[in-house]
């Protein structure tokens, strides 16, 4: 690995202390008032660890880390589709996301707070409408912003993991038919190969684009409230329309609102050349992408898992064999009839309406590593709840499903939890709080939650 660049150092940036951290650890507890949980999350705690127990320990060199996305969590991505969807009149968006957690200034404090706690990697993206905001002008200035996020990293011992694309896009691309449009491959690949010429020492796992499988996906799950047997993807697509109008432009789209299909097709072809130019620059730099795998099960009657893996997954694996890891995204398992079913009455839901069900980390981890034999990273799992213990609970379930299935031989090499902070969480704005961390929006002030400490006591042992 190269010598850190010491352009890259930023003095005026001061880092959180170990203090601050414990500070605010504890104020978590105070507040939370948790009783167990509470003691957990004590400055011992978060202090070096006894020696793990064998039987509990994940292998070396095992990745535990938390991601971010830069669209949520940056704040004021102004030349991006989303932000002008955000402010069109009857947006589909909730709310703004406006100055989000301001990461992107605050980004210094956030990494050191995320290796304090113990974890050993971090997962964020790039924001390509920040370095090509307009088509063929790239900011040198937001390519060395994202260096000094990289080598922050470096700086820390966090092995990095990061993604090209997640969700959303300059609005140009948008303006032009975003994944639809003939050249949508090409223009992709010409900036991750000016993206990987700048980043690309630094970068410890790239990853061509996050959960390209959800246009198919949001197919098969139908939307609450919306007439009967329409689905997430076709109420979208509606409002597209509505968008071409209000904008003046016909060829309007985005990475939720196009077509299914095409839009695949145009993401299957943008990932193979994107990977291409990433190599061209770095062959060596680990490539793959993060795909959203719901742990889907067969109901008692009228099972549609295989049309349903078939149709969302199967494009997805198939070119995952030809990359050098899967990053897997899971929360939750679904029942597959003609569409996904409704979660059963009774049974625990989380705040975005999931079965709150831990044990899909395992699940999906087998699955992913048997349909493809590439080692699998788990790039996202967490839940969405005000009430920490449900996510401390979780996450405890999620990683000892995860080491059953090491012991059994699966090739799993590390754990992402989603997300580092409470964010904005796209359509839903700020309500849902997958957060470690809860964020203050105004005044951005971090508190760390009893499961960052937990888990990043996890990460710090390598063990259960
Ligand atoms: C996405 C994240 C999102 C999370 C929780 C994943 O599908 O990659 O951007 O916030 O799920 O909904």
């Amino acid at each position: 690995m190269p010598d850190l660049d010491p352009r890259l150092h930023n003095p005026a940036l001061k880092p959180l202390t170990r203090r601050d951290l414990l500070r605010s650890a504890s104020a978590a507890v105070a507040v939370a008032g948790l009783g167990p949980v509470a003691r957990a999350v004590t400055s011992e705690t978060l202090a070096a660890q006894a020696p793990a127990d064998k039987a509990k320990a994940f292998p070396n060199g095992f990745l535990w880390g938390c991601a971010t996305a830069s669209y949520q969590v940056e704040g004021n991505n102004t030349s991006a589709d989303l932000w002008m969807m955000e402010h069109l009149p009857g947006t589909i968006f909730k709310e703004p996301s406006g100055d989000a957690c301001d990461h992107y200034h605050l980004y210094p404090q956030d990494i050191s707070m995320l290796a304090d706690l113990g974890f050993n990697t971090y997962r964020f993206s790039l924001e390509w409408s920040r370095i090509e905001p307009e088509e063929g002008f790239f900011s040198n200035a937001e390519l060395e912003h994202y260096r000094r996020m990289l080598a922050a990293c470096r700086e820390h011992n966090l092995t990095t993991l990061l993604t090209y694309s997640h969700f959303s896009l300059p609005r140009w691309f948008a303006v032009k038919g975003a994944w639809e449009q003939e050249k949508a491959a090409d223009l992709f690949a010409r900036y991750c190969e000016k993206a990987t010429r700048h980043l690309g020492d630094l970068v410890g796992y790239a990853s061509t684009l996050n959960e390209p499988d959800i246009p198919q996906l949001l197919n098969w799950i139908d939307l609450p409230g919306a007439p009967a047997g329409m689905s997430i993807s076709q109420m979208m697509q509606m409002g597209r329309d509505n968008i071409r109008k209000q904008i003046s432009a016909p060829e309007f789209s985005n990475f939720f609102t196009g077509d299914p299909k095409k839009t695949r097709d145009g993401l299957l072809a943008a990932h193979a050349k994107g990977k291409d130019a990433m190599k061209s620059v770095r062959p060596d730099m680990p490539v793959g992408f993060n795909l959203a795998i719901q742990d889907d099960q067969a109901p008692p009657e009228d099972s549609h898992l295989d049309e349903k893996r078939a149709d969302v997954y199967a494009p997805w694996l198939e070119t995952a064999k030809h990359c050098d890891y899967l990053g897997v995204q899971t929360y939750s398992r679904s029942f597959v009839g003609k569409k996904d079913l409704p979660v059963a009455k009774g049974v625990e839901q989380t705040q975005t309406g999931m079965e709150f069900y831990p044990e899909c980390v395992e699940h999906v981890v087998r699955y992913a590593s048997k349909q493809t034999g590439v080692p699998i990273i788990v790039t996202e799992n967490g839940i969405a709840t005000e009430d920490d213990t449900r996510r401390v609970e979780y996450v405890q379930k999620a990683v000892a499903g995860l080491k059953r299935a090491v012991d059994d031989g699966v090739d799993v090499r590390g754990y992402v939890a989603w997300s580092l902070m409470d964010n904005f969480e796209w359509m839903s704005g700020y309500t849902p709080k997958f957060g470690m961390v809860a964020v203050d929006l105004k005044t951005q002030k971090r508190t760390i939650k009893p499961s960052a400490a937990i888990l990043g006591n996890i990460a710090r042992r390598n063990s259960l």
